[in-house]
C-alpha cells in the first residue's frame, strides 16, 4: 500500500512586506490567462481532456514585479522548510520554473490534474478560499482526472499567507475550479530540489514543451562550466550537467541520469 500524501503547513504572514497585497494583485492582472494544452509526461487528466484554461505570471514577470517574493523564495523559505525536510534543500538555478504566480479567474478556470517533476514543491497562498479553489491530492498514486482524483482525495484549502511544501511526484493533484465569476485565486508556485533528486533530473521534454527548444549557444564561461541558454527570448545560466542533458535530449538520446520519479 502507498504511503499517504503528507504535507507541511507554515503561516509566514508575519514574512510578507506590508505592501504584498498591491503587488500581488497589480503583478495577477498581467497574468497569461488561456487554455494550456495538458503537460506531456507529467498529466494526469482524463483521456478527453486537451487543455485547461488558467493563469499564469510567469517568472520573468515575478522577478520584475515581485522581487521581494524572490528574496523570500531563495533564502527565508529555504532555512524554513531545511528544518523539516530530511535533507539540505536548494532553489532551481533556472529562473524559467523557480516562482511563478497560478492564477485562476471566475468558474471556468482550474489546474491540471497531474504529479511533479520536482522532489519538493512550495505553494504561497495569496487568497483565502472556505469553498472553491480547493488544492486535491489522491491518495491513490494511481488516479487521474478530476473524478478519479476526488474520489479519494486530502484536500487543502487556501488560506492567505499560509506556505505549503509537499512532495509531489507521486500523489497526483490538482486545483478545484471557484465558486463565483468574480472570485479569483492567487498563489506562487515554487519549485525546489534535493542533493538525492536534483535540477538535472527535470525532463528536458518538459522544458521544450513548456519553453520551446533550448538555443545552446554562444557562450561559455568559467572553463566550461556554464553556460549561456536561450528560448523564446528568456535566459539562463545552466550548470553543465543539464548542457550535456539537454544536447543528448536534442539528438533523440535519454539524458543522463534520472529523468522522472512517476
Ligand atoms: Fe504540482
Amino acid at each position: 500500500m502507498a504511503p499517504g500524501f503528507r504535507w507541511i503547513t507554515l503561516d509566514v504572514n508575519d514574512l510578507l512586506p506590508h505592501y504584498w497585497r498591491q503587488d500581488v494583485m497589480a503583478a495577477s492582472r498581467a497574468a497569461d490567462c488561456r487554455d494550456f494544452p495538458c503537460t506531456p509526461v507529467l498529466s494526469r487528466e482524463a483521456p478527453e481532456v486537451r487543455s485547461i484554461p488558467r493563469g499564469r505570471v510567469h517568472s520573468h514577470q515575478v522577478r520584475q514585479h515581485l522581487p521581494w517574493l524572490v528574496d523570500l523564495y531563495l533564502h527565508p523559505f529555504i532555512q524554513l522548510i531545511s528544518e523539516a525536510w530530511q535533507e539540505p534543500v536548494v532553489p532551481a538555478t533556472d529562473d524559467r520554473y523557480s516562482v511563478v504566480l497560478n492564477v485562476q479567474r471566475g468558474r471556468s478556470m482550474r489546474f491540471e490534474c497531474h504529479v511533479d517533476s520536482n522532489p519538493l514543491s512550495g505553494l504561497l497562498f495569496f487568497t483565502d478560499h472556505p469553498q472553491g479553489g480547493e488544492l486535491c491530492f489522491a491518495r491513490s498514486p494511481a488516479a487521474s482526472g478530476m473524478a478519479g482524483i476526488d474520489e479519494d482525495c486530502s484536500v487543502i484549502h487556501p488560506q492567505t499567507g499560509h506556505l505549503v511544501f509537499f512532495d509531489g511526484r507521486t500523489h497526483p493533484h490538482y486545483a478545484r475550479p471557484l465558486r463565483a465569476d468574480t472570485d479569483v485565486r492567487v498563489l506562487a508556485a515554487m519549485n525546489y530540489y534535493t542533493k538525492s533528486f536534483p535540477e538535472s533530473t527535470r525532463p528536458q521534454r518538459l522544458n521544450r514543451h513548456l519553453y520551446g527548444d533550448p538555443v545552446l549557444s554562444v557562450y561559455s564561461r568559467l572553463k566550461g562550466v556554464f553556460v549561456r541558454t536561450g528560448a523564446r527570448g528568456d535566459s539562463a545560466v545552466v550548470p553543465a550537467d543539464r548542457r550535456r542533458s539537454a544536447e543528448a535530449d536534442r539528438r533523440g538520446n535519454p539524458p543522463a541520469g534520472p529523468t522522472i520519479a512517476s
